[in-house]
């Protein structure tokens, strides 16, 4: 797995809103360097490339696959296409670092996983909440076993006006696959489960709604594609209940739309036997020790982080040096994948979905 270079050359696929922070934080580390992007817009790519100092541009990612320059590429494109993309491009041997959601469906991103495996590649889902300061603080402190048993956690983020422009390929299924839980639910869950490190869930009961977007209202500012005449028939929000096997629950709540008080409202909470915690920010609840001191509310503001640079490419390239291990696992991707399509069956026939 390890790079034979110690420069990693990066592809990047989809020139779109998310490409140019990417492209930024891969710049950033001494190791990293984007020299090509590909996009069938061929403005929207020129226009990354410009601004970023991109030497090579293609219409087409099978252009971008065959440079043997490039070692990685990062691929952020609508999601219909991302495990498609993420075969081809393991297919001519490039690691690869994916953007959320991983795949359409689990049995499309298995594939993805096992062709890693075979040509001993590494892959990636560039989960970029885990690497938060305050997520690595709150997982920490579950490695140090601060919470004894956590037998709940909440997982939630729900938007009041956040759909991405109406009309563009966020909002419809063929393109998207899902709604709110594609796009920001998805974050949370993986976040949840990281943190808490809990990866075998055994049932989801899940229900998705589809009430703002498709009235045309809701509408927030991300977003680089076109509008078109695209029908939003994607989930605006979404709940779920999920058990694992070791008798800890979940719940998550997601929306883009819905009728709340706040604007924003995302966060992972746990709630543990001897502590609880709340992700978004930091903060450690438990009982004083002692028999007068007060219930602490703790801000663990000041507490370490493991990995300073807090980047998912600085984790990937870090990874392809023989330095780091990947902080996301293509198992643990797989498993957030898994959760995602039995919310979405549980949806369709109103009953529990067993995994295990
Ligand atoms: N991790 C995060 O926090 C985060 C944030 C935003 C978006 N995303 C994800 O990133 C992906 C892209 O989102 P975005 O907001 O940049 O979308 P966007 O609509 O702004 O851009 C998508 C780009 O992909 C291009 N594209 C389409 N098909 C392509 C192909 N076959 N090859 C190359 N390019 C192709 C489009 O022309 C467009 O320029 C989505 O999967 C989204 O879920 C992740």
């Amino acid at each position: 797995m390890k790079a034979s270079s110690s420069t990693i050359n990066f592809g990047l696929i989809g020139a779109g809103a998310i490409s140019w922070s990417a492209a930024e934080a891969i710049k950033k580390h001494a190791n990293g360097k984007v020299l090509a992007i590909s996009d069938p817009n061929a403005e929207r790519a020129r226009e990354v490339a410009g601004h970023i100092k991109i030497e090579k541009v293609y219409a087409d990612a099978k252009e971008l696959f065959a440079n043997p320059d490039i070692n990685a590429v990062y691929i952020a494109t609508p999601n219909k296409f991302h495990a498609p993309l993420a075969k081809q491009a393991l297919t001519a041997g490039k690691h690869v670092i994916l953007e959320k959601p991983f795949a359409m469906n689990y049995p499309e991103a298995k594939q993805v996983t096992d062709l890693a495996a075979k040509k001993k590649l590494a892959f990636t889902v560039g989960m970029n909440q885990r690497f938060n300061a305050d997520s690595q603080r709150v997982r920490q402190l579950v490695e140090k076993k601060f919470f004894g048993e956590i037998y709940h956690a909440k997982a939630y983020w729900r938007r009041r006006t956040g759909i991405p422009k109406l009309g563009t390929w966020f909002g419809n299924k063929e393109l998207a696959g899902a709604g709110s839980l594609y796009d920001i639910g998805v974050h949370m869950l993986d976040l949840c489960l990281y943190v808490t490190g809990n990866f075998e869930p055994v049932s989801v009961s899940g229900q998705t709604y589809t009430k703002f977007g498709n009235r045309g209202l809701g509408e927030g500012g991300w977003g680089n594609s076109e509008k078109s005449n695209i029908k939003f028939d994607v989930d605006d929000f979404a709940s779920a209940f999920i058990r694992f096997a070791n008798g800890t629950t979940v719940t998550l709540d997601t929306s883009w739309a819905c009728h709340q008080a706040d604007a924003n409202r995302d966060n992972v909470e746990i709630f543990g036997t001897e502590a609880g915690a709340s992700v978004r920010p930091a903060k450690l609840y438990r009982y004083g020790k002692g028999e007068f001191s007060k219930y602490e509310v703790l801000d663990l503001d000041k507490t370490p982080v493991a990995l300073a640079h807090q980047c998912r490419f600085h984790n990937f390239i870090n990874h392809l040096l023989g330095k780091e291990k990947l902080v996301v696992t293509p198992t643990q991707a797989l498993t957030v994948q898994k959760i995602l399509d039995a919310i979405a069956k549980s949806s369709k026939t109103g009953k529990e979905v067993r995994l295990a």
